[in-house]
């Protein structure tokens, strides 16, 4: 019966650097010389023969040259003093020739050809063109790799809540993609994660992203980041510029980017009006995140402009924020084409072609994903435009980055991975645990879910996802190593009756009956619905929220007619306005399967038989469809807009109907709370300094403000290394094991203008047995977790009541918090 078990789980959430533990899956140094994993293969071409690195003598005595009088090939020497002999080899011919993604490289100093776009969303992609000037792709499969493991898409993967599985996925794509890199079959610079907030529910790359919630993002982007860069062990050496990476990552898209095709309105001539508060509150909160916690070695400047000014020409948001302010240790890129873009679409200050150049590498880009670089730095140079110590800080800033991923020397750590190391059973096994962690329960009326293979024998599975392959993967995805459909996996639990009934569209009405009499004479009826990239899509924002009519119509007919229970699965990024289904008592569970990757049908049945209790949450609200009629995508303000009616966005600002709400998720088990304050810390007494000025908070109308000698203070201003710590008891008071995540919100007095309604503070997901109590130790920094963001874009710590809640839908468990200065 009850057992408890003691788990101290504590969260710091500092400025310091994450470390993460060793993996079983990171493999021992091999001893001995460097055979490379398959003779005949490896990622460097030179005169029609294959080498695993660049400084392979060999390879220099074939291009005629002597490595030994190449001091960049002198391992002995730092990556600072490497770098500047290989830039201080090239003419400036050669040194253009390296700013595009496609780097041509230098034969005559024994320099390579490197593909610098690779993609690794959520698994190694084939997206990447590499080259503009040769048909062979950075990434491509076949041959000896004919696939790798695809992960479900991050929204999915976030909505598990689990820092552990977001570092141990990305640890697997990275081992597949540095056995990949042996094989020759991808390089080593991975533009991935995607961390944009999911402002508005009709952009079209939420199912890219790990949410609406900057915290949150935040956190998946550190784990990820880490999973796919840290080489265990190697993880802080005194300088970060010589620090190794497993891959190099990259944050992407900054800044203020979410609108990608909307009525005309294109992303790539998007002007962005933001307001500084957004930008340091909500845009920008989780790259800083990547940049300082996850020492990210690469950032992505976006394709439109921010308040008039293209993201990838703006010297604020790229020299002085992520080079000075967070101290990136990696390069800039572009988007694709985006300095073309400045110069043709944008036709920004009229300017010519080298004036383009110029303005792009003078606010900090480094590498031009796209050909306008290499084009035009020749002449910018001659012209006077840039100087050629431009293009050398530039270049410094590329090759640090492929010294560091060992592109010169190879990292002796993976040398031996290969064909092995991809698709294996773990990493298969890994992809399905992460949709199985990620499925959120969204209805299951008197505990239809989950089945049982006695009375839920014989199914119907019907629905335009019920059979669905390739739309599992989403976006930026591979070749997966294989397959596993819904109809595949329910097969072995049951006798199953199959029909699709319709694709997405539902505009072809012949199968429909069949679908319909199949769910008339089953046990049980299970209808995969949903979207897909049809609907939402890089380059293509949604309408609205709604399932396409057609196949409302689709799903209510057979729900109608089933005889026994019916379960709607639902396959999409965005949120759904699936109010019809949720009121439909015909519809007893719904489940919302994200895009659940190669073995997402796999997950699926362990959901619907029971083998996984579900535990995911929704990473995004769910808005009704009518939201995003009083409210244009352009619109960038998270606060309302009082004047012209916008709703506010996210559950932060936004505090009207929902469908389902953020954090939101059932269990097939019920949990109970007990929440309070250790007695020593029930109240927070920040000490002010004694020149310390107090700040005036702006309060809303008609309310009651307490007397207070000081309202607020500035974050920067104060000592603030007081924690909250919080005690809380989790029990498991139903019939089932189950994980469960447990999500801490702080809300702010009531009465302060412009604060959020409520904001994340804290995340961790528990494993509970029956019957089982967890004891949970929270601790969070005060500024970090009760601090605002004014008109300004100061960071202010107000005094006053605050609220730390936990919430599942509803408020489960709270305490008040009083802020003092003294
Ligand atoms: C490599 O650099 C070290 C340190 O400067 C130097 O002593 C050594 O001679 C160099 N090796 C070669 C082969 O030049
Ligand atoms: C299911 O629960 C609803 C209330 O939520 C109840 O009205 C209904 O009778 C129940 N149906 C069955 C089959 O138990
Ligand atoms: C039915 O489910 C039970 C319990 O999960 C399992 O032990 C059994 O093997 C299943 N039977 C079939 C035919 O799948
Ligand atoms: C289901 O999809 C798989 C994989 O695409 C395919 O091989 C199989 O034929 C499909 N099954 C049916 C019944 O259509
Ligand atoms: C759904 O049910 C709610 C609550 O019963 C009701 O207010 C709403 O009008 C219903 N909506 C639809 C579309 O049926
Ligand atoms: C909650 O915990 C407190 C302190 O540990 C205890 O006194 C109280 O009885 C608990 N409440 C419930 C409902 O378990
Ligand atoms: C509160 O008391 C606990 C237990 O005695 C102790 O571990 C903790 O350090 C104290 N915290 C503060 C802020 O004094
Ligand atoms: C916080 O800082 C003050 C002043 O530097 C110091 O006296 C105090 O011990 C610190 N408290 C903690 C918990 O570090
Ligand atoms: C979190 O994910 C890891 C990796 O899959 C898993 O081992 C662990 O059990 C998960 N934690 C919970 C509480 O579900
Ligand atoms: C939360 O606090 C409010 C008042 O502060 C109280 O009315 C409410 O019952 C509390 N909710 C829970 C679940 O404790």
């Amino acid at each position: 019966m009850a057992s408890s078990i003691l788990t101290l789980i504590s969260f710091i959430i500092s400025f310091t650097l994450y470390l993460v533990s060793t993996s079983a899956i990171t493999p021992a140094a091999p001893p001995g010389p460097i055979p490379g994993p398959l003779p005949g293969y490896g990622p460097i071409e030179t005169n029609g023969k294959k080498y695993a690195y660049v400084c392979d003598p060999a390879r220099f005595t074939a291009l005629n040259l002597d490595v030994k009088t190449f001091s960049y090939c002198n391992t002995t020497l730092p990556f600072s003093a490497r770098v500047k002999d290989l830039v201080g080899r090239m003419t400036l011919q050669e040194k253009v020739l390296q700013l595009g993604d496609y780097a041509q490289g230098a034969p005559r100093i024994g320099l390579p050809v490197y593909k610098w776009w690779s993609e690794a969303l959520h698994g190694i992609s084939t997206v990447g063109q590499g080259p503009r000037t040769s048909p062979s792709h950075a990434t491509y499969f076949g041959d000896v790799v004919p696939g790798a493991t695809s992960f479900p898409t991050p929204l999915l993967s976030a909505a598990s809540f689990n820092e552990t599985l977001w570092n141990q996925l990305a640890q697997v794509v990275s081992t597949e993609g540095r056995a990949m890199y042996n094989l020759g079959h991808t390089f080593l610079t991975f533009w991935s994660p995607n961390i944009n907030i999911a402002r508005d529910p009709r952009w079209g790359r939420i199912l890219e992203t790990p949410g609406e919630d900057p915290f949150v993002v935040g956190r998946y982007s550190v784990n990820f980041v880490r999973g796919l860069q840290d080489v265990p062990g190697r993880v802080v050496p005194p300088n970060l510029n010589e620090r190794p990476l497993k891959v190099s990552a990259c944050c992407k898209h900054y800044g203020a980017y979410d609108v990608d095709q909307w009525f005309g309105i294109q992303r790539i001539t998007n002007d962005a009006r933001v307001a500084e508060q957004d930008m340091v509150e909500s845009f920008n909160y989780p790259f800083e995140m990547c940049v300082k916690e996850g020492d990210v070695s690469s950032v992505m400047c976006s394709y439109n402009k921010v308040n008039g000014i293209p993201a990838c020409a703006d010297t604020k948001l790229m020299s002085q924020t992520i080079r000075g302010d967070w101290k990136l240790h990696g390069y800039i890129v572009s988007d694709c084409d985006s300095v073309e873009v400045m110069h043709d679409a944008q036709q920004w200050l009229g300017d010519t072609p080298e004036e383009s150049v110029m303005r792009a590498m003078r606010a900090g880009l480094d590498l031009d994903c796209g050909s306008y670089y290499t084009d035009h730095t020749v002449a910018a140079v001659q012209q006077g435009k840039v100087r050629e110590s431009d293009v050398d800080n530039a270049l410094t800033n590329l090759y640090t980055v492929l010294m560091r991923v060992g592109f010169f020397d190879n990292l002796l750590e993976y040398q031996k991975l290969g064909t092995e190391s991809i698709c294996t059973k773990e990493n298969i096994e890994l992809a399905a645990e992460a949709a199985r962690q990620g499925i959120v329960l969204l209805k299951n009326d008197n505990s239809s879910l989950p089945f049982n293979n006695m009375t839920h024998s014989h199914i119907a599975v019907v629905g335009p996802h019920a059979n669905s392959s390739k739309p599992m993967l989403g976006n930026y995805a591979g070749v997966p190593c294989r397959y596993i459909t819904p109809l595949q996996a329910l097969s072995a639990d049951a006798r199953v009756e199959f029909d699709l009934g319709c694709d997405v569209w539902c505009h072809n009405q012949a199968a429909k009956d069949h679908a319909k009499q199949l769910a008339m004479t089953t046990d049980a009826t299970i209808i995969f619905g949903g979207i897909d990239l049809d609907v939402e899509a890089e380059a293509h924002d949604r309408w609205d929220l709604n399932l396409p009519p057609d196949q409302i119509t689709f799903i209510t007919e057979v729900a109608e007619a089933a005889k026994g229970p019916v379960v709607l699965v639902l396959f999409s990024g965005g949120g759904l306005d699936v109010t019809f289904a949720k009121n439909n008592s015909k519809i007893n569970a719904i489940l919302w399967a994200g895009y659940p990757g190669n073995d997402g049908g796999k997950a699926i049945s362990d959901v619907i038989y029971g083998r996984q209790n579900p535990a995911g949450r929704l990473p995004i609200t769910w808005y009704p469809s009518q939201y995003t009629e009083i409210l244009p995508m352009t619109s960038m303000k998270f606060r309302p807009v009082e004047e012209l009616g916008y709703p506010g966005r996210t559950y932060k600002f936004y505090d009207g109907p929902v469908v389902y709400p953020f954090g939101f998720g059932l269990s097939y088990t019920q949990f109970t709370y007990n929440l309070s304050l250790p007695q020593n810390s029930s109240v927070v007494d920040v000490k002010l300094g004694p020149d310390q000025k107090c700040l005036a908070v702006e309060y809303k109308p008609n309310t009651q403000v307490p007397p207070s000698a000081c309202a607020a203070v500035k974050i920067a201003d104060t000592n603030c290394n007081q924690s909250i710590n919080l005690d809380l008891r989790v029990t498991n008071a139903g019939k089932v094991d189950g994980s469960h995540v447990i999500i801490v919100y702080a809300k702010p007095p009531q009465y302060i203008a412009g604060a959020p309604i409520k904001k994340v503070i804290a995340f961790q997901r528990a494993l509970l047995k029956v019957g089982q109590t967890q004891y949970v130790q929270i601790s969070v920094n005060v500024c970090d977790a009760l601090g605002l963001v004014d008109k300004s874009a100061y960071q202010i710590l107000a005094s006053g009541q605050y609220t730390i809640e936990i919430e599942n839908g509803d408020i489960v468990a709270n305490v008040t918090l009083p802020v003092n200065f003294n």
